[in-house]
């Protein structure tokens, strides 16, 4: 822990930085690849189950963020400028007259539209501080650097680290500020029910009376263009499911070839979710060293690597009330497609 980082770009160990604050900003990282023995332990338990599946935070090294930036500029995939759109009409709106002091991002990824909502803030003149918080140190290195450089008067604190463990390492929200957290992309969907209330109700722990929260959601409409924006004409995606086993390979001295899985998309009616799986194209015994294991897969066998659930503003509703928060704002797309919500501590 405290050791200086004096480059700007990603440096190549990022995991092991602890706390760096030689810059303009700062990174703790609570996550450390190959050393992390619950998300091992996660993982070895997801492979061995009776119907393998993979936690979706394996899709996030460099290559799988890079993918995913390609992903968002697809014409297929809808979400990123559908939100995007919506954050440019409703921003002012949304923090006029708020003081909102700062932006707590979740899963903050390129952190792209956060301009906009900094922008926002900025425009209200009460913005303090950025904290993104990613399972990726790269991620929150390079966007933190640039933030840090685009906004010169603004503290940025960059967390690394895994929402489901690590939100109650975010900073302590000041006294005299207010706080917005935002929760962008529909990644809340990324995650089952039962993780997802576990979800909503650490994130209402980290507002209080004034503070508010910010989430895409993505809506359940049309199963074919749903579809198609998880397997689109290009094969991005096919690219982003397989290199879910390039970095398990990598973090763990896995073996298994990429190019023997086909990528699969299918709409899963019954719990209203988008799920992509892995399909192998032969017998493959995955010898994953780092683990320990070895995981059998049968030709024509299915690992699941993905889920995206879609929601309804009921649905929406539902599930802040049930962390104790209160729908304050809905805004949806015109062809009803997508949703950016604003919850406060009810
Ligand atoms: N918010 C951005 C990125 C969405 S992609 C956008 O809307 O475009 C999902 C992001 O969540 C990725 O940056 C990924 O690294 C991060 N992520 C996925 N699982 C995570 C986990 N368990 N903990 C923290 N971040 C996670
Ligand atoms: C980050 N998350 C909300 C994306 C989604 O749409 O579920 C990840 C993704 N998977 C395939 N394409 C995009």
């Amino acid at each position: 822990m405290g050791r200086r980082v004096t480059t700007r770009a990603t440096p190549p160990d990022a995991t092991r930085l602890g706390t760096a604050r030689a810059l303009p900003w700062r990174l703790d990282c609570h996550v450390a690849a190959g050393d992390d023995s619950a998300a091992a332990d996660e993982l070895r338990r997801a492979l061995g189950a009776p119907r393998p599946w993979i936690p979706a935070r394996w899709f996030y090294d460099d290559a799988g963020c890079d993918l995913f930036v390609q992903i968002t500029a697809l014409d297929e995939y809808y979400q990123t400028r559908t939100e995007q759109a919506l954050l440019d009409e409703h921003m002012d709106a949304l923090v006029r007259g708020h003081g909102i002091t700062e932006l707590v991002e979740i899963g903050s990824g390129a952190a792209r539209k956060t301009r906009t909502i900094l922008d926002g803030m900025e425009g209200a003149g009460t913005l303090r501080r950025f904290i993104p918080f990613d399972i990726s140190p790269g991620a929150i290195t390079a966007s933190a650097a640039d933030i840090a450089a685009a906004y010169p008067g603004v503290r940025v604190h960059g967390v690394a680290g895994d929402f489901s463990r690590h939100l109650s390492r975010i900073p302590r929200r000041p006294a005299d500020g207010r706080r917005m957290v935002a929760f962008l992309g529909g990644t809340i969907g990324n995650l089952d029910p039962p993780k997802r209330r576990t979800m909503l109700r650490r994130l209402a722990r980290l507002l209080r009376p004034g503070d508010c929260l910010l989430m895409g959601t993505d809506l359940a409409h049309d199963p074919e263009v749903l579809v198609r924006a998880y397997d689109d004409a290009e094969g991005i995606t096919a690219e982003f499911n397989r290199n879910i086993i390039r970095h398990i390979n990598h973090a763990y001295a896995g073996d298994a070839d990429p190019g023997h899985f086909a990528h699969v998309a299918r709409w899963n009616a019954r719990a209203s979710r988008i799920e992509m799986h892995l399909r192998a194209r032969r017998d493959i015994d995955w010898n994953i060293a780092g683990l320990g294991i070895v995981v059998p897969i049968e030709a024509g066998s299915t690992i699941r690597t993905e889920i995206s659930c879609k929601f309804t503003r009921e649905s929406v509703r539902a599930m802040y009330e049930d962390a104790g928060l209160a729908l304050a704002a809905w805004n949806e797309d015109p062809l009803g497609r997508y949703a950016l919500s604003v919850a406060t501590p009810a």
